[in-house]
Order: structure tokens, then C-alpha cells, then sequence
């Protein structure tokens, strides 16, 4: 009989059908029983798997440890990843010292402080959303009348993009980060949302607004810093990063309260600082990015008493991590009143997720919102009723009927 835990299996592996907001059974085993491991890829790639907390935070703070796409050894999510991989380069596959000098470019348009200056007109967007759902049929579905449109006028108004083109750039979006697309559609999509964004920049060089497409062509574009299509590239990431995960955290988010009423409650009748803390927890608890977090050592490393080669790939899985007892107790129960801030569901280190502040008002303004005003929400249908996004990039619900 073969040893299932000296296999490589199948990356990633598969939830429980009865459990959709838990990982995959065989992480928590692998956590237990063999905590760094290899595991086998669409492609055939053997790379390894972290899966304890302080390996995943330790790894993903290692120097030594790239984001390089263009390394043989890299473990690639899928075929639409690696082309995309071939043709762009982001934030996400850059390492120091260009990552530093691109990041820093963005940094004080993400800042808390910026952040919290929204948070009035991200209050006015959801109380406008939830009126005109409350105005609306019921049962309704709260992917299309709340989840996707917060996160999705928020970027557009951050970046300047019109909110009218959001068919658009959230077609391109789904052809982008489905796991089972076809990348030669999934390239023309790209590119195609790419002059969409070249031409968004050159008209806010030669009409700038307050936003940060028009900051970017005025700073960088105009003085020949960058490229229009370095801008529309970075346009491209904020774009696509900045709506489709948190919305997808907004819809399971609920999905996984309405699961739990008594954690429900809490939010919805206790302290309003109970809901920063509750938004922690489920970023923990549900760990939305399938993708988990790509690398490949750039020299051997000691990781958790194993040495991973030079030109090895690693996946460290932050939804397992994040299921931790040594850092969470008792880990796989949702508590919105335990300290879950530590948590590694924006990532760690160096490419630790720009947009989480933002992330974190869209949220904290939802969550501490929707079950103040309807009080009554309910899933309209059993949640083994649910849709679950199995293979997408951002883990979700595809819609959530909902009753009041
Ligand atoms: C709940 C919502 C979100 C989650 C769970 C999330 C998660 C993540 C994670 C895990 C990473 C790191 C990936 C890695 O280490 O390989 C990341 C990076 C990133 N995220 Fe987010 N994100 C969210 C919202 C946002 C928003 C709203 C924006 C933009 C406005 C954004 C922009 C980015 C960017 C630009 C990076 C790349 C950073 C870098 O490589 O330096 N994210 N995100």
C-alpha cells in the first residue's frame, strides 16, 4: 500500500461537500502529519506545500524566496496564469528592488489614513444599495445587489474609471480568474481591458481628475517616468484585485454569518467595535484566495527542518495556515470575538495585499450595515443549495439568494 501522505496529490485538493467554508480535509492532515510536503500540479510540477503558520509566515518573509514567474520551477495556478504570467508583469511578479520602487508608487494612494477619509462615501454606498434592495423584489440575490456594485464603485471612483464600463472590465475580470478558462480568450480579454486602460490614461493626461489613474499619467506618464502601458498594467491589477475579492468575501462572508446565527447576533446587537473584530475573523476563517501564495526558492532554504532546494517551487497554503491551532485555537470554530488580526489572508512580507485597508472599510462598513437594517435577512434557499466558486481564483458563492 502506498503511504497517501508520501504522494504527491492533486493541488489543490477538494472540500467536503457538507463543509463549504472549511479547507480541503486532506490540508488539515498533511498540517498534522506532514506539515511541508510535495504535492502535484495541473501541469505535472511537484512543488512544495507549507502549511503550518509560522512556516507560511517565515517563508513568505524569506528574501530568498522569488516571485520570478519566468523560473522553470515555478508552480504556476493554472494555463490562464501562466500565459498571463508570460505576457504582464505586476506587482505581484516583481521582487526587489523593482517591486519596492513600483509598490512605493502606490502605497499612499492605499494608506489607512486615505482609507478612513472614504469611509463616509463607502457608508453612503451601501445604505444607498441596501435601500434600493429593500425597494426591490425579495427574495433577491445579494451577489448582484450589494456584494459586487460596493467594491466595484469604490475602485472605479478610486481609480477613475467610469462605473458605467463595469460589464466590461468584470467580463474580462471572470475570463481572468476562472481555473478552467481558456487562455488564449482569457489573453485577447486581457489585452483588450489593457487598451481599454491605455486609452483611460492618455485622456486623463490630457484631462486629469482627482484619482489615481489621472495621479499616475500626470506624475509618471507625462515626465516619461512610466509607460502608459506600466499605468494601465498596474490599472489592470488594482482593477481586477481591488473588486472581484472583496466582493466575493462580502457574499461568503454572509453566507457563513447567516450559517452561524449566534455569531450573527453578536454582530448585529453588539458592540460596533465587535465588527473590525468580526471582519478578521472570517478574512481568517474563509481565506478566499485559492490561489494560496505562489513562489520558487531563488537559493536552498531551511524551512521547518526541510531543505527546499534552488529553483523549487512552494505553495504556501494561507487557508490552512490560517487553520492553525498553534495560532488560532480551537480554529476551525468562527468566533467574530477572538483576536484574529494576525492572520495571513491578505498574505505576509514584502507583497502583503496593497488594497487591505481598503478592504477592510468595504467590509467593517457592510458587515456593521447590512444586519443593522435588515435585521430578518435570511438565505432564501438551503445553503447545500448554494453555488460554490470550486474553481475560481477568489472563493465565493456564485449568487446568494436572500429573504427579509
Ligand atoms: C478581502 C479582500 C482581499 C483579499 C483577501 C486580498 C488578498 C491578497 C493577498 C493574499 C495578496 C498577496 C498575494 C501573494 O502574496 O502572492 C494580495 C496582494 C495584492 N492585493 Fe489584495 N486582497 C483583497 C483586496 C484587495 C483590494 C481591495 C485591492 C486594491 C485596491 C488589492 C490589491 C492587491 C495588490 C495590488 C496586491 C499585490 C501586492 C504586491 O505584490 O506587492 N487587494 N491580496
Amino acid at each position: 500500500m502506498t503511504d497517501a501522505l508520501s504522494e504527491p496529490n492533486l493541488f489543490p485538493m477538494a472540500r467536503a461537500a457538507r463543509c463549504p467554508f472549511d479547507p480541503a480535509p486532506e490540508l488539515g492532515h498533511r498540517m498534522e502529519e506532514a506539515p511541508i510536503s510535495r504535492v502535484r500540479l495541473w501541469d505535472g510540477s511537484t512543488p512544495w506545500m507549507i502549511t503550518r503558520y509560522a512556516d507560511a509566515r517565515a517563508v513568505l518573509a524569506d528574501p530568498r524566496v522569488s516571485v520570478d514567474v519566468s523560473q522553470p520551477g515555478f508552480p504556476h495556478t493554472n494555463a490562464v496564469s501562466k500565459a498571463r504570467d508570460a505576457q504582464m508583469k505586476t506587482l505581484m511578479q516583481m521582487d526587489a528592488p523593482e517591486h519596492t520602487a513600483h509598490r512605493r508608487l502606490m502605497t499612499s494612494d492605499f494608506m489607512i489614513k486615505k482609507m478612513e477619509v472614504l469611509r463616509p462615501r463607502i457608508q453612503q454606498i451601501v445604505d444607498e444599495l441596501i435601500d434600493d434592495l429593500l425597494a426591490g423584489p425579495n427574495p433577491a440575490d445579494l451577489v448582484e445587489a450589494l456584494a459586487l456594485p460596493v467594491p466595484t464603485l469604490v475602485i472605479c471612483e478610486l481609480l477613475g474609471v467610469p462605473y458605467v464600463d463595469r460589464a466590461f472590465f468584470q467580463r474580462v475580470a471572470g475570463a481572468l480568474v476562472m481555473d478552467e478558462g481558456d487562455p488564449a480568450q482569457a489573453m485577447t480579454a486581457s489585452e483588450e481591458l489593457n487598451v481599454y486602460l491605455d486609452d483611460l490614461v492618455e485622456r486623463k493626461n490630457a484631462e486629469p481628475g482627482d484619482d489615481v489613474l489621472s495621479r499616475l499619467a500626470v506624475e509618471q506618464y507625462r515626465t516619461g517616468a512610466m509607460t502608459r502601458r506600466e499605468i494601465s498594467t498596474m490599472g489592470q491589477l488594482l482593477l481586477v484585485a481591488g473588486h472581484d475579492t472583496t466582493a466575493n468575501m462580502i457574499a461568503l462572508g454572509t453566507a457563513a454569518l447567516l450559517a452561524h446565527p449566534g455569531q450573527l447576533a453578536a454582530v448585529r446587537d453588539g458592540d460596533p467595535a465587535l465588527v473590525a473584530n468580526a471582519v478578521e475573523e472570517l478574512l481568517r476563517y474563509l481565506s478566499i484566495t485559492h490561489t494560496e501564495a505562489r513562489r520558487v526558492a531563488r537559493e536552498d532554504l531551511q524551512i521547518g527542518g526541510h531543505l527546499i532546494r534552488k529553483g523549487e517551487g512552494i505553495i504556501v497554503v494561507k487557508s490552512i495556515a490560517n487553520r492553525d491551532p498553534s495560532a488560532f485555537p480551537a480554529p476551525d470554530r468562527l468566533d467574530v470575538r477572538r483576536q484574529a488580526r494576525h492572520h495571513v489572508a491578505f498574505g505576509y512580507g514584502a507583497h502583503q495585499c496593497l488594497g487591505q485597508p481598503l478592504a477592510r472599510v468595504e467590509l467593517q462598513v457592510v458587515f456593521g450595515t447590512l444586519f443593522r437594517r435588515i435585521p430578518t435577512l435570511a438565505l432564501a434557499v438551503p445553503l447545500e443549495d448554494l453555488t460554490f466558486k470550486h474553481q475560481a481564483v477568489f472563493y465565493g458563492v456564485r449568487e446568494l439568494p436572500v429573504t427579509w
